[in-house]
């Protein structure tokens, strides 16, 4: 059983799908495994960054993808043999990832990993194309939204960046842009999707309204 979660950053959907995953059963009884594919392109671009690697230079990128270590070990994301998730939400990532993600053939990288790791199993998937293009048959499909200004309030609550909150907004309002023009998984809500504004809505809000639709 697959519950997908698309959204744009800040709209509280890695929060949501980690809660769901925790507390759900699917049909069979069996847990939920939680997959971020935001943070798939995040580790990606640590390793191009790390490597000298220009994160708009779509052969470099492709080539340095299609080899990447990257995998999930117990619930874990790693790049080779280091777990790398407290390294990929930096203002450096944040500005890289973005532009990365819209070359098409690293998309297909991606696709693949979510897909491979998902299969057999129940899932949580969350990004911005987990509803439409890699799990447009799944049993639920959500996309969680708020207002530039509530999201960029909530990343500056994070504490994790350096920047203002009104650096903060304008850069939600340019990966937004480039996350809404890709060739190719687009940020979007698909048809039959369900939509939800959480900008007054509470965390727990949130939860249980999508609890009450999935029981
Ligand atoms: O969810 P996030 O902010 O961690 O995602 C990081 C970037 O990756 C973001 O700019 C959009 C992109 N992304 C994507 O294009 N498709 C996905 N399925 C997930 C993320």
């Amino acid at each position: 059983m697959v519950i997908a979660i698309d959204g744009p950053a800040g709209s509280g959907k890695s929060t949501i799908a980690k809660m769901l995953a925790q507390n759900l059963r699917g049909n069979d009884g069996g847990p939920f495994t939680y997959i971020n594919s935001g943070n798939l392109y995040r580790a990606i671009t640590l390793g191009c960054l790390r490597q000298g690697i220009d994160p708009r230079d779509p052969e470099r990128v492709t080539e340095y993808a299609k080899k990447a270590p990257v995998m999930y070990k117990a619930g874990r994301l790693y790049l080779g043999d280091e777990m790398v998730e407290p390294l990929l939400h930096s203002d450096d990532i944040d500005r890289a990832v973005s532009p990365l993600s819209a070359i098409v053939p690293v998309r297909h990288v991606v696709n693949d990993h979510v897909r491979n790791i998902a299969r057999g199993l129940n899932a949580v998937v969350e990004g911005r194309d987990m509803t439409t293009v890699v799990f447009p048959g799944a049993e639920y499909r959500f996309y969680l939204d708020a207002s530039n200004r509530e999201r960029a309030k909530r990343r500056f609550q994070q504490g994790v960046s350096r920047l203002s909150l009104e650096e903060i907004e304008k850069s939600i309002a340019q990966r937004d842009a480039t996350d809404r023009n890709k060739e190719e998984g687009s940020l979007m809500v698909g048809p039959g999707v369900i939509y939800l504004d959480t900008s007054d809505l509470t965390l727990s809000q949130v939860y249980d309204k999508l609890v009450e639709i999935i029981h």
